[in-house]
């Protein structure tokens, strides 16, 4: 172990022989933090780190609502889906967020609480906003469980508070995630039962407060899930199609095709409506959040009401359906267009999109400067593997002979069907879709008749 950098340590008023855990960047020590600013905000516990959410006090050891929170900055972890990072930074950015890092499914950045609300109100592409609170090393469950009996749990959470651990691990010693998020569970209940004579109780399902650990190469890093349920879901699926598209992927796959949000687009594969209603969700300037009651802050202790009221009525008046171009949506089948009509109202977008009943061989784009985009069946929901090969090859054919002009991409868990569809692609970028490896496969439709179209490439090549 080696002492905190002098002037972090100065800054955080540390005793002399303060020490951090060898291999552990000192972004564990607050990065912002200037002479002057209150120290409590870090809290030095026996070899790591602790930022808390909001000021405590130690004697009546409760957690409680500091007015000064608005000036502080936490840091900040906003998970996406694999290949989304670069785009997610993107979207971060044009939030005026100035400080994003990419990282392995996901982006570090820092921000207040205001920036924490905004994140979760405006952001397309994330799927969590996560807090971070402590890092510590970690090799075995008992030293998981000794230091979690070291957190000063009652910054975040009262005994009558209900609470919840996930937990991911990888390339640790600790194997299993659902132990290492027991024996973390054990220790937060421990410790507080041992400071107040009580615990707080688990709840899964609607906890007050929800804790992520993150356990790789033996570093465990602690977060409060400042989202709750994932930023995915919007709220607008009445019911479940069952193969339909995380919407956080479905708009992350708009921006990665570099929509535009003004020119024309077709989804004509479009299932419960998903590219769609993102995109008309997009172009409106809709934020995704606003049509959720319930996001894992509002649990919190420090929950500023009037602050997320503020900012909520401020993205209401941004929207703007006149702004919203030309979208289509198509399926071979009725109950999908019904579907994906209900989830469209159901987003606040009843009569802006135009939804048809069509097979894929009777698709036909308006104008030639419009973007297909679309998530054909692959297999792993729907179809077999016969009728699939077919599926892509119309597809294809379709492109071919009807779609110049425009830019099409399609988006598959199976490289070997997207060969089927025949012509040469312009990017093969890969995604990840839970634990699937997909591509999003771009073609670019050129003016003029079949003729002039490359050659469709020898397999190897061609997908
Ligand atoms: C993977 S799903 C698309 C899911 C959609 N992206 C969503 O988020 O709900 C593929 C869709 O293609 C449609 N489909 C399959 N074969 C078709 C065909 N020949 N013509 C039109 N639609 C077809 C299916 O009905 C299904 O809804």
């Amino acid at each position: 172990m080696k002492s905190v950098y002098p002037t972090a340590r100065k800054m955080a008023g540390l005793p002399d022989d303060a020490v951090y855990w060898p291999g552990l960047p000192d972004d564990a020590v607050h990065r912002r933090a200037s002479p002057g600013a209150n120290v409590n905000l870090l809290n030095y516990i026996r070899g790591f780190f602790i930022i808390p959410i909001c000021d405590f006090d130690s004697r009546a050891g409760t957690a409680y609502y500091c007015p000064s929170i608005m000036a502080k900055i936490f840091n900040l972890f906003l998970s996406c889906a694999g290949g989304l990072e670069e785009v997610c930074c993107r979207e971060l950015e044009r939030l005026k967020i100035t400080d994003c890092r990419p990282a392995i499914g996901g982006v570090h950045f820092t921000g207040t609480l205001k920036t924490m609300y905004r994140i979760n109100l405006h952001s397309r592409i994330g799927i969590r906003l996560l807090v971070k609170i402590a890092k510590y090393h970690c090799s075995s469950e008992d030293e998981l469980y000794h230091k979690a009996l070291e957190v000063p749990w009652n910054l975040y959470l009262t005994t009558n508070m209900t609470f919840a651990v996930h937990s991911f691990v990888s390339n640790s010693k600790i194997r299993h995630s659902k132990y290492a998020a027991l024996k973390l569970k054990d220790g937060l209940v421990d410790a507080m039962r041992r400071k107040f004579g009580q615990r707080p109780n688990v709840d899964v399902e609607h906890p007050d407060v929800q804790f992520n650990l993150h356990l790789n190469n033996n570093i465990a890093t602690l977060y409060l899930d400042s989202s709750g349920r994932p930023l995915s879901r919007r709220g607008y699926r009445t019911v479940l199609h069952k193969a339909s598209l995380n919407e956080a992927l479905a708009a992350g796959i708009l921006y990665l095709a570099k929509w535009d949000g003004k020119s024309a687009l077709y989804d004509p594969l479009c299932g419960s409506g998903t590219f769609p209603i993102e995109a008309a969700m997009m172009a409106a300037d809709q934020a995704p959040g606003l049509l959720r009651n319930r996001f894992g802050f509002m649990g919190w202790k420090n929950y500023n009401r009037e602050l997320w009221d503020s900012l909520r009525t401020e993205a209401q008046q941004r929207i703007d359906h006149s702004k919203i171009p030309s979208i289509y949506g198509s399926d071979g089948r009725g109950d999908n267009i019904t579907l994906a009509e209900r989830n469209s109202k159901a987003a606040g977008l009843s009569g802006v999109i135009n939804w048809s009943v069509a097979d894929i061989s009777e698709f036909r784009p308006a104008g030639n400067a419009g973007l297909i985009v679309c998530n054909p069946p692959y297999g792993e929901r729907l179809g077999n593997p016969d009728q699939l090969k077919n599926l892509y090859r119309i597809l294809g054919d379709v492109f071919k002979q009807h779609c110049s002009g425009h830019s099409a991409y399609i988006f598959t868990g199976n490289p070997e069907l997207g060969k089927a569809v025949g012509l040469r692609t312009s990017a093969k970028i890969p995604l990840r879709n839970g634990n699937i490896d997909c591509r999003l496969l771009k073609y670019d439709l050129y003016e003029g008749t079949r003729k002039k179209f490359p050659a469709p490439e020898k397999s190897g090549d061609s997908t």
